[in-house]
């Protein structure tokens, strides 16, 4: 689908992971359809969406995995971070579990990825304010400590949605 006559200079794999619930699939849909539902349903093995953007004149084709982040609904590990040259790492700032978790979901994907890959951290719901288990100071500090980019979102207000994939996408480029 789309214009056929429009030119793809590059086509970057981009994989989200995280606990269940936590929100990826909700920033796919606000990032490459600019829609959000309350009602999400959980995800049940792999799914993708495109997007096609202009960096530095390039046209850019963002291709951008999903998965579940229940572990019985989950794909084939390896073939899902096959190719990928950026990553996104979900906890939700209201869920503390869900960042507690982080360093376990960091080492699958330091494991399966390539060593170049591009990791951005990401605190979702930051609408959530008043229900915030997350400092975002630990967050800084453990993106720092592992050599991460690091932003809040809201899928749900749009907040730094674009400004995330953005990092990534400019930064693999
Ligand atoms: P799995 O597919 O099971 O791994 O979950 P997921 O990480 O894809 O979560 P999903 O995107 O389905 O969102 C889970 C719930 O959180 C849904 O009810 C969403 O509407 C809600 N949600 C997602 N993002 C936000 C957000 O930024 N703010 C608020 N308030 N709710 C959100
Ligand atoms: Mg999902």
């Amino acid at each position: 689908y789309g214009d056929p006559s429009q030119k793809i200079d590059y086509v970057f794999k981009v994989v989200l992971i995280g606990d269940s619930a936590v929100g990826k699939s909700q920033i796919l849909a606000r990032f490459s359809r600019n829609e959000f539902s309350l009602d999400s349903k959980a995800t049940i093995g792999v799914e993708f969406q495109t997007r096609t953007l202009v960096i530095e004149h390039k046209s850019v084709k963002a291709q951008i995995w999903d998965t579940a982040g229940q572990e019985r609904y989950r794909a084939v590990t390896s073939a899902y971070y096959r190719g990928a040259v950026g990553a996104m790492l979900v906890y939700d700032i209201t869920k503390r579990q869900s960042f507690d978790h982080i360093p376990r979901w960091l080492e699958e994907l330091r494991s399966h990825a390539d060593k170049n890959i591009v990791i951005i951290l990401i605190g979702n719901k930051c609408d959530l304010e008043n229900q915030r288990e997350v400092p975002t100071e630990d967050a800084k500090e453990f993106a720092q400590k592992e050599g991460l980019f690091f932003l809040e979102t809201s899928a749900l207000e749009a907040t730094n949605v674009e400004t995330a994939f953005m990092t990534v996408l400019t930064e693999i480029f």
